[in-house]
C-alpha cells in the first residue's frame, strides 16, 4: 500500500474526507483546496424521488450521487437537502446521535453509497475514521457503530483504524500547545469533548444535545419541518439579534439550551474525573463543528463557561480555523503520523 492515507469524519450530519492536497480521490462531492489538505464532503442523508429518465440523466450530468431502486431514484448526499425541501418532506438519515440510526432500515446501505461516492474507485488506502465518545449510559451504541463502519470500509478494500472525534480536533488544532488542551466538536448528533495531555487522551465524552436537537426542538415548537429549520439556521441565523422572525427566536432559545448542556456536561465530567492531571499551566480549548459556526456563538459559549465555575484554568477559548473540516483533518494527521 504505497498511496497516501486519508482521514474520514463519519458525522451524523456530514461525511468529510481529508487527503493531502497533492492529489484528489473520488468523483463526487465538494473539493475545497487548502494549503496542505484537500477536503470533500457529502451530507449524510438521502431522499427518494420517482424514477424518470430525465431526472436520472440530469443527476448524472450534474455529478449528483444517486442509485436507482425499482421505480425510484435514491439521491444521496448534498442534493438530498434541496430535494427534500422542494418536496416538502424530511431527508432520511443513516445516522442519529453520532452513531448508525437503528430506526433507519436502509441506514447502512445508504451510508455505504455515500462513502463510495466520496472514495470513488480509490485503490486500497490507510484510512483513519472518526468515532464519537459514548454519551454517558449508552456505551454499547458506539461499540456497534465503530465495528460496522470498520467492516464497511474494509469491504471497500481499505486498511482502517478509528480515532476519537475530540482527539482528532486536538490533533487538528492544538499543535502549538503540543496537543495539550481541550478539543470540542459541536456537531449534528453530539458534542464531543476530549481533554488531551501531550497528545494522550485523558478524558473523552459526548453530550447528546447538538444541531439535530436544535432543529427537532425548533420544529416541534414552530410546526416547520426540521429540514427547513436547518436551512434557515445555516443560512442566516446569528446570536444577539432582535429577531421579529419566530423561527430565529426559537432557534436562539434551543441554541442556548445546547450551550448550557455542553458547559454543564463538561464541568460535571471534569470535576468528577479522578484521572485529571495537575496542569502546571493554563490550557487552551478549541471549538469546532458546524454548530459552532453561527456568528456570536463563541461569545455566547465563553459567557456561559465563565459563569460556570469551570474546574480547569483555560489560556484561551477559540474557534477552529475551519470548523467543518477539523475532525477529518485530525484523522488524516493521525494517519500520516503512523
Ligand atoms: N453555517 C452554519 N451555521 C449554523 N449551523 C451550521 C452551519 N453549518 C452547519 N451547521 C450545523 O452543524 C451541524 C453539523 O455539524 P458537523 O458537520 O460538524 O456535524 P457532524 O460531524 O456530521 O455530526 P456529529 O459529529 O454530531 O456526528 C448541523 O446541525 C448543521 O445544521
Ligand atoms: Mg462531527
Amino acid at each position: 500500500m504505497n498511496s497516501q492515507p486519508l482521514g474520514l469524519d463519519v458525522g451524523t450530519s456530514r461525511i468529510v474526507l481529508a487527503a493531502p492536497s497533492t492529489e484528489t480521490t473520488g468523483d463526487a462531492g465538494i473539493g475545497i483546496q487548502g494549503p496542505a489538505y484537500q477536503f470533500r464532503s457529502q451530507l449524510n442523508a438521502f431522499v427518494r424521488l420517482p424514477f424518470t429518465r430525465i431526472t436520472e440523466g440530469v443527476l448524472k450530468k450534474e455529478n449528483v450521487p444517486y442509485s436507482v431502486q425499482g421505480q425510484e431514484i435514491v439521491v444521496h448526499g448534498n442534493e438530498a437537502e434541496m430535494f427534500a425541501d422542494l418536496l416538502g418532506k424530511e431527508m432520511r438519515r443513516p445516522m442519529r446521535g453520532g452513531v448508525l440510526n437503528a430506526s433507519e432500515p436502509e441506514g447502512e446501505t445508504q451510508l455505504r453509497q455515500i462513502m463510495e461516492s466520496l472514495l470513488g474507485n480509490s485503490e486500497p488506502r490507510k484510512i483513519y475514521y472518526s468515532v464519537p465518545a459514548a454519551p454517558a449510559g449508552n456505551e454499547d451504541s458506539v461499540t456497534y457503530h465503530e465495528t460496522a463502519i470498520r467492516h464497511l470500509l474494509q469491504q471497500l478494500g481499505h486498511e482502517v483504524k478509528s480515532i476519537n472525534e475530540g482527539l482528532a480536533v486536538v490533533y487538528s488544532e492544538l499543535e502549538d500547545s503540543n496537543y495539550t488542551g481541550i478539543g470540542v466538536s459541536c456537531g449534528g448528533g453530539l458534542c464531543n469533548v476530549c481533554l488531551s495531555y501531550l497528545s494522550v487522551p485523558v478524558l473523552s465524552f459526548s453530550i447528546a444535545k447538538a444541531g439535530d436537537f436544535i432543529d427537532a426542538s425548533a420544529s416541534q415548537a414552530t410546526g416547520e419541518l426540521a429540514n427547513r429549520i436547518r436551512i434557515t439556521k445555516e443560512s442566516d441565523f446569528y446570536f444577539n439579534g432582535h429577531f421579529s422572525d419566530r423561527v430565529k427566536q426559537v432557534l436562539s432559545v434551543f441554541y442556548d439550551d445546547m450551550i448550557q448542556a455542553l458547559v454543564v456536561g463538561m464541568k460535571d465530567a471534569f470535576s468528577a474525573s479522578k484521572a485529571m492531571p495537575k496542569f502546571g499551566r493554563r490550557i487552551p480549548m478549541v471549538l469546532s463543528g458546524g454548530s459552532a459556526m453561527p456568528n456570536g456563538f463563541l461569545d455566547r459559549f465563553r459567557t456561559a463557561l465563565n459563569a460556570s465555575d469551570f474546574p480547569i484554568s483555560l489560556s484561551e477559548i477559540r474557534l477552529a480555523n475551519d470548523p467543518l473540516h477539523a475532525t477529518a483533518k485530525g484523522a488524516l494527521l493521525a494517519a500520516l503520523s503512523e
